[in-house]
């Protein structure tokens, strides 16, 4: 089996680094690219962040700086979860590791477009990158297999009663791309809720050993304090993670086609991923979204890919 190429698009983030050390070591992923984007904080802590994750587990993948701003909104960051830097938590090494000089939108668009229709974009944050890559260059759209992102709810939101943070931090941009027509898959609240990383988990990932285990039991440690203090949980959801999960083994996921489309409207709805769950509309599926997934497998990926760091 060949290995599935993707470039991943995040903001790290606690959860944003465990989906880049799943999808940099896994066999079964051919990693092209990490391109970051403003979201869980602003552009210049989101990038340093991801340039530490890569140095601390030795990842050579070319990382590029993406988008600062949302397209229309004003900007919101996420540092009730993930504190004042972004990735609270692991003391890191200074940092050497440096960005490419290419802009994200520039290396989305270049490699989609010399492709042949074979790789799959994983946005973990905001959309930003993704719709402003689409719009500047339209042709991208038919050469993408497919998106996996981390996005929405068809229950309840988190940043609001009805929006989860990475879509209510740029509805515009979440709307560009669920109007796009590229096959969407959209990992949501609802399923990765299921993902939450208790004390136990974080033992067992940290006796797991290696760079990838010290660095998992720091990053899921900090996010244990803030997602009891903000919503009562025993443990940080690893949400960006089940978006490379999916992609490794698809059988261990539960899916729906659905019509789902973005409220931009202002309101207590904005940013909402309004979900035809009973397809009372009648309009034509867009997305495929989560709705379980085998938990158990799932942390024996996470720390199978954990062991491949030592
Ligand atoms: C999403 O928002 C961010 O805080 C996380 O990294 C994740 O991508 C969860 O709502
Ligand atoms: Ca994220």
């Amino acid at each position: 089996m060949t290995a599935r190429k993707i470039i991943l698009d995040c903001d790290p983030g606690h959860d944003d680094a465990i989906a880049i050390m799943l999808a940099a070591r896994h066999p079964s992923i051919n990693l092209l690219g990490i391109t970051i984007v403003a979201g869980n904080q602003t552009l210049d802590k989101t990038l340093v962040n991801g340039l530490h994750v890569c140095q601390a587990l030795n990842i050579d993948t070319p990382v590029y700086s993406g988008m600062p701003k949302p397209i229309m909104r004003q900007q919101i960051i996420a540092d009730n979860i993930h504190g004042e830097t972004g990735l609270d938590g692991p003391v890191f090494a200074p940092l050497t590791r440096k960005a490419q000089s290419q802009h994200a939108i520039n290396f989305i668009i270049d490699t989609l477009m010399a492709s042949d229709g074979d790789i799959t974009l994983v946005p973990t944050g905001p959309l930003t990158n993704i719709a402003v890559a689409m719009r500047m260059q339209p042709q991208i759209i038919p050469k993408i297999r497919e998106i996996v992102l981390m996005g929405g709810a068809y229950g309840t939101g988190n940043f609001t009663p009805s929006a989860e943070f990475n879509i209510f931090a740029d509805p515009e941009a979440a709307r560009v791309v669920f109007t796009s027509g590229a096959p969407l898959v959209m990992m949501g609240l609802d399923l990765t809720h299921q993902t939450v990383c208790t004390p136990n988990i974080i033992s067992r990932m940290d006796n797991a050993g290696g760079p990838a285990g010290k660095l998992f039991s720091a990053i899921m440690n900090f996010t244990l304090k803030t997602q009891y203090a903000n919503y009562g949980l025993e443990g940080g959801p690893v949400h960006d993670a089940t978006c490379v999960a999916y992609l490794i083994n698809p059988g261990a996921f539960n899916v729906q086609d659905m019509y789902v489309e973005i409220d931009v409207n202002s309101g207590p709805c904005y940013g909402r991923t309004v979900c035809d769950v009973l397809g009372v509309l009648g309009k034509p599926a867009n997305t495929k979204v989560g709705i379980t997934l085998d938990v158990p497998w799932f942390w024996d990926l996470v720390e199978e890919c954990v062991r491949m760091y030592h």
